[in-house]
């Protein structure tokens, strides 16, 4: 049964049993805890929780996910995707236990003629948790499964969260037995592989708080509702009912593997067991990328973008230790687009973009890959030069850190010349940039992560944003927090670590869609009419509560206090215009470049904005005049700004802009300038007519990452104060060139030119200087055992390219007697370059360049190295000098 006609299945099944289908979420929620969404209940989180009242209580969804932490699994095991399928059942305070066994029991042992998937019912097995004795007499009642089918397992394997604080509770799995080959008997406690889990119930009925592993963390209460939460691996069962070996293998991967076996020379399932692992690590991670790509991530070094840069990479890695040398990834795209299009559309209709971001990833991992291994030549080179046989920890470290190389192509590498690697060292290094990363993610996480002290707030409802039609607004304390706390009161000189406010109603715009938060202050009122507190930050709390963090300047706060919550104004006037700006400099960019450069993000605080977008190579000064020119006139037109909600579907339909990755309600604020002009889903806020924006300049073009380039500009007054400024400058240059300014450039460039002739003049008179000094030199030239040697110090500022010319011409004087030349300078930089040369009779007295360079070089800390008749070498520190023409002449004497 094909992958398509199993997710059908599924929904079908549960439709007609009243759930409402919903399609999947993107894999990015807006929630810093979460990388990525790792399975299908994430997007009904606030459901679960009671924050939110569900529209349905019965939902299927079939969501994509990410699972990354088993990523060295893939290939090895015959089941861990790093992007599959979840097929879910949802139930909100409806059924429970038992509705949720029988539904999946019918599903699963249903024949295939009708509807089910016909699993043999012999075959599977269930879990528990520890004590959970009504899931076991369940599973004997409605699906007649023997005891000795049924295993208790532990909080490890039965008792699900999302690895974070959220909603938990125990589960039972279903697994299904592959037979003998596979492993021994036992059931799953015994062999995973063999018993392969096809389908998590999870009991949905506690809230969880942090902890540090699956198996310890705080239990925080019972949710309000018991709840219903299942997952089934659309894969896992696809391999089953499709009797093939392994996931890899299935409709939807085994394309891809067919399409590599095609170009590489040793095929798949040859008996090679790396090369297949090779093969199907390419088949998983080519889909999860264009997935993650799908959904709005471009390659970087940190969180997601890096996630997708690893996989990534390691594609392309395993393609070449396959034996590929040709770039592949713009094949695998578009297989995992022809496999995967029919279930997610947005592969085909964003194919574009996805390849483009791709492909662009695979050429510049190509160069990196060719700049580290002329590294690692060097490294190695090195290496065996010290007459040592194992790579260092730090060059290992850096080949991976710097170029992304994987320690095992470093191993390899090392193994071809010979060489072994400090694993032991790179691991240490390794560990040690962790701790630090780990450390800085703790550190930037955001204070908001713990909603459990807000709970009471949250619950009792969103605070009114009233800050699109007024800029002061009376309100009421809900609740005050220090560091995190709930305290009923806060005054002037309490500790004030991190203080917030939290009102019923307000006027401040918190931090959200790009813009930053008001400022302004609230003062007291009546009573508390003393108090007054500068408003420094404002966040959003789960969505809907607006967290405004405060200094109180005097007086103190009361809980239930009345107050006046006023922003201000020029603070917000700068703010819209910065607003206003991004969604013009956006419509400009689009107008110009073309439907391609897709937002990637976005900031704008008064006076000054940046956009960034999806799109390769830099812009060039055509393109950047034009898009200033585009967004200034549309200043100039003084459109009306206007702003309306409708549903997302009918905004969508319209042409308005969304951004990737966000999820949007059902009802959404559209914000439209000049009519077609620009249309943007938007909650910010914004001038009245586009006039108001004042000038727009744009300040350079910049890359944030690969394929992501940023543009940023000032809006306002302040793009008037920049361009004066330049202005100033310009002023400033004319006078001190005696130019009217638009002379400028010309006489400018007229100096350098004049500089460049200067300066080759002088370098001219400098070594014809030397020649003549050389001349010198040789006409002095000492006698020391055997040989005529010229060992001088020459004028200082020469290059190591003036003196090997000019021991050139001293050794060519010099005639055919055994001869040696070794000049020595205080060169720029405080270098001291040096030159060692010996003619052929010389070299027949056994003297070799060399050689001599050596204790030459030694006194001014100098290296080098050469042939018998030429060396040279540079070192540091001129008082060194007298020494090593005095080293050289002890040399020689020798001889
Ligand atoms: N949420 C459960 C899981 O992911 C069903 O396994």
């Amino acid at each position: 049964m094909q992958t398509h006609e199993i997710r059908k299945r599924f929904l079908d099944h549960f439709v007609n049993a009243g759930h409402t289908e919903v399609p999947s979420a993107s894999v990015i929620l807006d929630d810093p805890n979460l990388l990525f969404v790792n399975a299908g209940m994430v997007q009904f989180v606030p459901y679960f929780l009671g924050q939110q009242t569900p529209p349905w209580n019965r939902a299927t969804s079939v969501q994509k996910c990410i699972r990354t932490p088993d990523i060295d699994e893939v290939g090895i095991t015959t089941r861990h995707n790093t992007f599959f399928q979840m097929a879910g059942n949802f139930s909100f305070g409806d059924y429970f236990k038992k509705g949720a066994i029988e539904f999946a029991w019918t599903l699963l042992t249903n024949p295939q003629d009708q509807g089910g998937y016909g699993f043999d019912p012999e075959r599977l097995w269930a879990t528990v948790y520890l004590d959970d004795d009504e899931a076991i007499a369940l599973w004997q009642e409605v699906a007649g499964l023997p005891l000795d089918r049924i295993q208790r397992r532990g909080m490890a394997d039965n008792y699900w969260s999302m690895g974070i604080p959220g909603p938990c509770g125990p589960s039972s799995e279903i697994y299904y037995d592959r037979g003998p080959e596979y492993g021994v008997e036992g059931g799953p406690e015994a062999n995973e592989d063999r018993y392969i889990e096809i389908w998590n119930l999870v009991f949905m009925q506690n809230e969880r708080g942090q902890g540090t592993s699956k198996e310890d963390f705080e239990i925080l209460g019972p949710l309000p509702r018991k709840n219903i939460d299942t997952g089934m691996g659309v894969e896992r069962v696809a391999c089953l009912l499709q009797d093939v070996d392994n996931v890899y293998e299935t409709d939807l991967l085994r394309p891809v593997i067919d399409l590599v076996a095609g170009l590489a020379p040793r095929g798949y399932g040859q008996g090679n067991h790396d090369d297949d692992v090779r093969y199907r690590i390419i088949a998983d991670h080519s889909r999860t990328a264009a997935i993650i790509i799908g959904d709005g991530v471009s390659p970087g070094n940190e969180g997601r973008g890096y996630v997708l840069r690893r996989l990534l990479r390691r594609i392309i890695r395993a393609a070449k230790l396959l034996g590929v040398d040709q770039p592949v990834m713009s094949e695998l795209m578009t297989t995992v687009r022809d496999a995967m299009a029919p279930s997610y559309p947005e592969l085909a209709t964003d194919f574009d973009r996805i390849h483009r971001i791709a492909v662009a990833e695979e050429t510049a991992f190509n160069r990196t890959l060719a700049s580290g291994s002329r590294l690692f030549d060097e490294a190695a080179r090195a290496t065996k030069a010290s007459g040592a046989s194992v790579l260092s920890g730090s060059d290992a470290f850096t080949l991976h850190d710097t170029y992304g190389f994987p320690l095992e192509l470093t191993l390899e590498m090392a193994a071809e010349s010979g060489l072994s690697v400090d694993e032991e060292g790179f691991r240490g290094l390794m560990a040690e940039q962790r701790r630090r990363a780990k450390a800085d993610a703790a550190a930037r996480k955001q204070a908001h992560s713990d909603l459990s002290a807000y709970r009471d707030l949250v619950d009792a409802g969103p605070t009114e944003f009233t800050g699109f039609n007024e800029l002061t607004s009376e309100a009421k304390i809900l609740g005050i927090f220090v560091d995190g706390q709930r305290v009923p009161v806060v005054s002037h000189d309490a500790r004030q670590d991190r203080v917030e406010l939290i009102l019923d109603r307000t006027p401040f715009y918190a931090e959200s869609g790009g813009q930053i938060a008001d400022e302004g202050a609230i003062t007291g009122a009546g009573a508390s009419s003393a108090a007054k507190a500068a408003v420094t930050d404002v966040q959003k709390i789960a969505k809907t509560l607006w967290a405004h963090r405060v200094n109180v300047e005097s007086g103190e706060f009361v809980e239930g206090d009345t107050i006046v919550a006023a922003v201000d104004p020029r603070w917000r006037h700068g703010a819209t215009q910065g607003h206003s700006g991004t969604h013009m400099v956006h419509a400009a960019l689009r107008q110009v470049l073309g439907p391609n450069a897709v937002q990637a993000g976005s900031l704008n605080r008064p006076g000054y904005l940046r956009f960034d977008f999806n799109w390769q190579g830099a812009l060039n000064d055509d393109q950047r005049t034009q898009i200033e020119e585009v967004t200034n006139e549309a200043v100039e037109a003084d459109f009306e700004v206007h702003s309306f909600t409708t549903g997302l579907e009918k905004a969508k339909a319209m042409g308005a802009m969304a951004l990737f990755g966000e999820n949007y309600p059902d009802e959404v604020r559209v914000v439209e300038i000049g009519g077609p002009f620009s249309l943007e889903l938007c909650g910010g806020t914004h001038v009245r007519s586009s006039a108001q924006i004042g000038p727009v300049t744009i300040l350079g073009e910049s890359s944030v990452g690969s394929g992501v380039r940023r543009v940023e500009a000032y809006v306002g007054l302040d793009s008037f104060r920049h361009l004066a400024k330049e202005r100033a400058l310009m002023a400033g240059l004319a006078s001190s060139l005696k130019v009217p300014s638009e002379e400028v450039p010309a006489r400018v460039a007229n100096l350098v030119e004049r500089l460049r002739a200067a300066e080759k003049e002088l370098d001219r008179m400098r070594l014809a200087n030397a020649r003549a000094a050389a001349a010198n030199a040789a006409a002095g030239a000492e006698v020391l055992g055997k040989v005529r040697v010229v060992a001088q110090r020459m004028a200082g500022g020469m290059s190591a390219a003036d003196l090997r010319t000019l021991v050139g011409d001293v050794r060519g004087k010099l005639g055919s007697d055994p001869a040696v030349v070794a000049l020595i300078a205080e060169g720029d930089n405080d270098t001291v370059p040096f030159v060692v040369a010996v003619n052929p009779a010389a070299q027949d007295l056994g003297l070799r360049a060399n050689d001599l360079v050596k204790p030459f070089g030694a006194p001014v800390n100098g290296r080098g190295g050469g042939k018998a008749d030429l060396a040279q070498g540079s070192g540091k520190g001129a008082a060194g000098i007298d020494a090593a023409l005095a080293a050289l002449r002890a040399e020689l004497g020798r001889s």
